[in-house]
């Protein structure tokens, strides 16, 4: 193959699902994000083994309470665009709720149509054992899936609220059981939510898939955040498991406060930034 002849996308071809399984037990952890919008994709994108289009995006982009909310209408309209920026990393799409639950040909049809409107490498669904059936059902007809464990915020309503899970020795069994019923149905890998780190690792010792952690301590395969939270663009809740990298909600809050003041005082638009004023152009080209 002539690589120098390639183009970059040519040459950095997206990640596979192939590709993060291989990362399995990797020194190198997955990195993953949350990415709704072409904007932030294609920054998140040159950073990022994988990218996770999450029905976080309910609370993140359309002040949602919760994910209950999200429709595959906005899923895929907001993985398309991803699809649309994202040349190298991995892209998943968060299988919403109501859509897939009441079985497994309920599942595929929507799997289906997010996988074929979208394009996307493959779907995340939450559950574990009561899942299994449906995860066998849609990674033999080549839907792959990663199965979303731990805390599921898609059962926030039925579990009263979001909880760190595997903190007693029955919650820590069942999780395994989910963790081992999902892989033996199929599943590429784990996203592994708000449990305790000594379950967290037990589990990624126990399956030959990565497991990514969100909330899920350093004994993950993987990280993910929701890219909001670790930007600092989330203000109201940050979660005990959340590092802000940034804080774009005072960076956006500043720019916006001197762009007022400015327009107020009518010094934007000034020269620079006015069409058809020749004169005012040469000065503002001279200088
Ligand atoms: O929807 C989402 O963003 C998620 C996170 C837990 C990563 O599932």
């Amino acid at each position: 193959m002539d690589l120098d002849h390639m183009t970059e996308p040519q040459k950095h071809p997206r990640t596979t699902i192939a590709d993060l399984r291989a990362r399995k037990g990797s020194a190198q952890p997955l990195v993953c994000l949350t990415a709704y919008t072409a904007p932030m994709a294609k920054i998140l994108d040159a950073h990022c083994d994988m990218l996770l289009v999450g029905d976080s995006i309910g609370m993140a982009l359309y002040g949602m309470e919760n994910t209950l909310g999200v429709t595959p209408e906005i899923i895929i309209a907001h993985g398309k665009a991803v699809m649309r920026a994202a040349k190298r990393a991995c892209v998943l799409i968060d299988v919403p709720y109501g859509t897939y639950e009441s079985g497994p040909e309920q599942a595929y049809e929507t799997a289906s149509r997010i996988m074929g409107e979208t394009g996307c490498d493959g779907l995340k669904i939450e559950g574990g054992a009561e899942m299994a059936e449906t995860v066998l059902y849609l990674t033999a007809r080549n839907i792959p899936v990663m199965a979303h464990i731990g805390l599921k915020p898609q059962s926030v309503v039925k579990d009263g609220g979001y909880k760190v899970r595997g903190k007693t020795p029955e919650e820590a069994e069942s999780l395994m059981r989910d963790a081992l019923a999902v892989q033996a149905a199929g599943a590429f890998g784990l996203l592994i939510e708000g449990t305790v780190e000594p379950v967290a690792r037990a589990i990624t010792q126990a399956v030959s898939i990565p497991t990514i952690g969100i909330g899920a301590s350093a004994a993950c395969d993987g990280q993910i955040l929701v890219t909001e939270d670790m930007l600092g663009l989330i203000t109201e809740h940050t979660p005990k498991f959340v590092r802000q990298y940034a804080d774009l909600a005072g960076t956006v809050d500043e720019a916006v406060a001197a762009y007022a003041r400015d327009v107020r005082a009518r010094v934007f638009p000034d020269v620079a930034h006015t069409y058809g004023n020749g004169a005012a152009k040469k000065a503002s080209d001279a200088s």
